[in-house]
């Protein structure tokens, strides 16, 4: 079947293992069933695979992809929960120590078809499209999980997004928006912090820069870069929500004394539960927010896609199409 698969790994040229051809068709152990796939989503997670983070040489060739939305073997419209939990593990499925995600142990959705769990097949609300629909399983739930649970944000409080142009980073000024906070922003561009800035932030800020007031929480994705900026917006007993290390995960300073001294809380994050999904696709179908899409192109094309990623031009979600 179609297929877009990692064939090899290289940390300075991620596109040079990046192969868009056919891989055999899936076999369906027991309990598992068959997405025919419509949309799929580039994250970040996508790129560092090709880099060899997280992924293992035995795992190759790997078909790529997290997310996808599509029609299930009754040709119901569906989407995909990529968290891939042990089959006797109940509960949040994120705390499985022997979870992984889609793309990392089982193939991921660059194909033509997906096989999952049956658990990991959702309903998907007929007010979104397929495309809006396969933007939602990783980054969106990232964001909303950061915001919401890790994070416990509530109405009126005030929130510091990182690095404004990602795919998390533009889900959660949306989503934060939605849920009635003070949205503040940073971004290394210009352009990027207007995007923001019309996408609902209240403020947009180059990165580093000196805020007018103290967060309530800041959202972390970016890593070393904006680490200690990060730290020292938070008022005391304030929050740094992180899910990811875009620029590195070594920093210069992590600021432990400012840590201990203003009792901050650093609460990690990783991908949401399929109840969280399910909240999520509630949210989005009772708010009208949409999933910010930077472009959308056929699957055939993917590795433009992955340019555009490595070269750090996007705003929003790239989508591919079937
Ligand atoms: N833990 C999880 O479950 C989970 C889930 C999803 C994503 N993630 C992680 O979260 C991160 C973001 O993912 P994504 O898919 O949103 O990636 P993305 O779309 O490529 O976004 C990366 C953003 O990081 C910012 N950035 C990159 N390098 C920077 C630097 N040196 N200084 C300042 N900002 C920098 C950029 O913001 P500006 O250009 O606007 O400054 C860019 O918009 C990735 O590391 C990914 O692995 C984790």
């Amino acid at each position: 079947m179609f297929a877009v698969y990692a064939e090899s790994f290289s940390a300075d040229d991620p596109l040079s293992g990046l192969v868009v051809g056919e891989r055999p068709e899936p076999t369906v152990p027991d309990g598992w069933t068959t997405v025919t796939v419509k949309a799929a989503s580039l994250n970040h997670h996508d790129l560092w695979s090709l880099r060899g983070v997280g992924l293992k040489d035995e795992a190759l060739p790997m078909i790529l992809g997290c997310d996808a939305a599509g029609h299930d073997e009754d040709g119901n419209e569906v989407v995909v929960h990529a968290v891939v939990s042990d089959p006797a593990w109940t509960g949040d499925e994120t705390l499985d120590p022997r979870r992984s995600l889609l793309s990392e142990r089982h193939q991921g959705t660059f194909a033509a078809q997906v096989t999952v769990p049956r658990a990991n097949v959702i309903a998907k609300p007929a007010s979104l499209s397929f495309e809006e629909a396969a933007c939602l399983p990783t980054a969106w739930l990232t964001a909303y999980r950061m915001l919401f649970t890790q994070g416990d944000l509530k109405a009126g409080d005030t929130v510091l997004v990182q690095g404004a142009g990602g795919g998390v980073a533009t889900a959660l000024i949306t989503l934060a928006r939605a849920g009635g906070l003070r949205v503040l922003v940073t971004s290394r561009a210009e352009a990027k912090r207007a995007k923001a800035l019309e996408l609902g932030a209240h403020e947009a800020f180059e990165s580093g820069a000196r805020l007018p007031v103290k967060v309530d929480a800041v959202m972390e994705t970016v890593g070393r870069a904006t680490w200690s900026h990060s730290v020292r917006a938070l008022r005391p007993g304030g929050s740094i929500v992180i899910s990811g290390t875009t620029s590195g995960p070594k920093v210069d300073d992590a600021e432990l004394t400012r840590i201990f001294f203003l009792q901050l809380r650093v609460i990690g994050s990783t991908m949401g539960t399929r109840a969280e999904l399910s909240n999520l696709m509630n949210l989005l179908d009772a708010t009208g927010a949409r999933p910010l899409i930077d472009r959308t192109m056929p699957m055939e094309q993917a590795a433009d896609g992955f340019a555009v990623m490595a070269a750090g031009e996007v705003f929003g979600k790239i989508v591919l199409t079937r």
